[in-house]
């Protein structure tokens, strides 16, 4: 069984009283739900506090990105340990944004993605291509290589305990969303590329998918076979969206 997971993404968005009244909204709405893992990733300042009113829910809390470092001199970071350690399950690494606004290449985010393991979180590891990737048909050899370089580094037994979120960068914060055949094709893909190494890890990892996901189209996207939930920027920002982003989720839980 593959069970879907959302994430939301609030990037770099929320105040104190704006995140305790959207986590407020969320909580109420997610009471007993269990067909669908649900998280939240605040901006690193938020985040002891959403933990704090997360406490004894099934709402989760992740960091947006963690440093290549474990400790020392590296003014600004966040290692992962201190995220579990404040009760963080989930990281994001290699978001699109990270990589191309503040130098993340596919070596850094592979050392990420095994700093966050070893702390025993579990690493969402971001994809996706350009459009001009996507333009010149080059999307797969992108997303095979940024996964490539994660499986040199970690190996492919460690996919069984990361989720990988497929965001194609044109579909971020645009509007404009793969439509759920391009997305279901790039998420078959992924999951070859993992299956040349192990055929049932690749049945088991979790694949989300990002980019303009709303209320009014999460459940095509979900439906389709190879799509396990959906990592969310904007929508997650309204608890309502959100809630309705996560219910399309739990309906589409799947047994393989
Ligand atoms: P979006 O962002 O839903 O606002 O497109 C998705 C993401 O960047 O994770």
């Amino acid at each position: 069984m593959r069970k879907p997971i959302v994430l939301g993404n609030w990037k770099l968005n929320g105040t104190t009283a704006a995140s305790e009244a959207l986590v407020a909204s969320i909580l109420a709405g997610l009471i007993e739900w269990d067909a669908v893992d649900v998280g939240v990733c605040p901006p690193f300042i938020l985040i002891p506090q959403v933990i704090h009113q997360a406490a004894h829910t099934n709402l989760a809390v992740g960091g947006q990105s963690c440093s290549e470092y474990v400790l020392g001199a590296y003014t600004g970071e966040v290692s992962a340990d201190m995220l579990r350690e404040v009760g963080c399950r989930y990281v994001l690494v290699g978001h699109s944004e990270r990589r191309a606004l503040f130098g993340e290449t596919n070596e850094m985010v592979a050392r990420k993605v095994n700093i966050a393991l070893k702390s025993g979180l579990t690493p969402v590891l971001c994809v996706g291509e350009t459009l001009e990737e996507r333009q010149s048909g080059r999307m797969n050899d992108v997303v095979r290589g940024q996964i490539q370089a994660v499986l040199n580094v970690v190996g492919i037994r460690s996919f069984e305990r990361l989720v990988i979120a497929y965001e194609p960068i044109w579909a971020i914060g645009t509007g404009l969303t793969a439509s759920p055949a391009q997305a279901q094709s790039m998420h078959a893909m992924i999951r070859g590329v993992l299956s040349e190494h192990d055929p049932a890890v690749a049945r088991g990892v979790r694949i989300q998918y990002g980019g303009s996901v709303k209320a009014d189209n999460a459940a095509e996207l979900f439906a389709e076979p190879d799509i396990d939930g959906g990592l969310i920027g904007g929508a997650s920002l309204k608890a309502e969206d959100f809630l309705i982003i996560c219910r399309a989720a739990a309906d589409s839980l799947r047994f393989i």
